[in-house]
């Protein structure tokens, strides 16, 4: 069963007094119990379309959709605040600036105490005790692999490293018992060991508890191996989507065989806007955006065509917008 099923998303920005289309017909489908893998280079427009799920875009936006449904409730046409209900029940963010979303006046055990609902409680009966959502608390430290649980419950947050941070993140991205994990980037500017732990935490979260986790990054390297299923964006379009090993096998879109190419670099963690070792040039602002297939100035296979937008195209289970795809002839 899909649990999050958005068509043609589109939204329009204004940038310096002109409105420019920050995403543009993006499609994705989240299935119950997916690790789903959101990827694109910085800028492509991964952490607008977690605003969009989320509803937490700037109201003089412009978002429109065919379809943006979550477990078949239609996300566009419910009010503000039953539509923040659905959220707070069903999805967990973890934002890309993790110390940004939390309360830099309150110690984090108080922040993840709060965010632990009443149900979850075993004393249901009773006005649940500060002493069992003490203990939970733990428990969730301890399933997050923080072990040290009395000295990151007293910290604040601009006490505590990044890692840890996002250890924590993932605990209250837990405690409130969610359908989904949004991860935006979390392992981004994290050494080698720091981001296998996250990795390997956020897999085993999904195997045991089989939640679905949307997993944004720009690393491909790091989720590669994790995802069952990625939706690989460019300049604000879904360019390409499909089962993981399919796509690693064989990619269709110019631009996610780049990805690919480009992967073991990605090791190091590319700072923002940095240049893909198999595309000449980066991606363009929104101001410069290109006519027709936004890759075209960087693609080697662009030919005139490419000057009108490709339509999505689809074999099997596996979409592709492009005009000349890689190995069309196995097509
Ligand atoms: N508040 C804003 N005002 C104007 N432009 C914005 C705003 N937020 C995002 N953008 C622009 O929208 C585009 C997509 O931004 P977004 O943050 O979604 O990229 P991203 O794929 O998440 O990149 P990164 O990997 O660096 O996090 C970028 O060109 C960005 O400059
Ligand atoms: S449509 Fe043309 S420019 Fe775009 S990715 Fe395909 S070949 Fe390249
Ligand atoms: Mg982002």
């Amino acid at each position: 069963m899909n649990l999050l099923d958005i068509k043609n998303l589109t939204l329009e920005i204004d940038v310096a007094g002109q409105w420019v289309k920050a995403l543009d017909k993006v499609n994705l489908v989240i299935f119950e119990g997916q690790i789903h893998a959101l990827v694109g280079e910085s800028g492509s427009g991964k952490s607008l379309i977690v605003k969009a799920i989320v509803g937490a875009l700037p109201q003089r936006w412009r978002i429109t959709a065919d379809r943006m449904t979550w477990r078949g409730q239609n996300l566009l046409t419910m009010s503000a605040s039953a539509r923040r209900d659905l959220i707070r029940n069903d999805i967990s963010v973890i934002f890309q600036n993790p110390k940004g979303s939390l309360d830099p006046l309150l110690t984090l055990g108080e922040q993840l105490k709060e965010i632990i609902p009443d149900s979850s409680c075993e004393a249901k009966w009773f006005w649940p005790s500060r002493s069992e959502k003490q203990r939970l608390a733990i428990e969730l430290l301890h399933r997050v692999g923080i072990k040290d649980h009395d000295l990151c419950m007293r910290s604040y947050p601009h006490q505590i490293s990044n890692d840890v941070c996002q250890k924590f993140m993932i605990a209250m991205a837990l405690a409130s018992e969610p359908k989904l994990i949004i991860a935006d980037d979390p392992t981004r500017g994290m050494e080698i060991t720091a981001k296998s732990q996250i990795l390997k935490l956020l897999t085993r979260v999904n195997q045991v508890r089989k939640l679905s986790i949307l997993f944004v990054s720009h690393d491909l390297l790091a989720i590669s191996s994790m995802a069952h299923y990625m939706t690989v964006l460019y300049c604000g379009q879904s360019v390409e989507s499909g089962n993981m090993l399919q796509l690693k096998k064989r990619a269709l879109h110019p631009y996610t065989q780049a990805l690919l190419d480009s992967a073991p670099s990605f090791r190091k963690d590319l700072p923002p806007k940095s240049t893909l070792s198999s595309l000449d040039g980066t991606i363009p602002t929104l101001q410069h955006l290109p006519t027709g297939c936004r890759l075209g100035p960087r693609c080697p296979r662009a030919r005139r065509e490419c000057v009108v937008v490709p339509a999505v195209r689809r074999v099997h289970e596996h979409y592709y917008s492009c005009h000349f795809p890689l190995h069309w002839d196995k097509i």
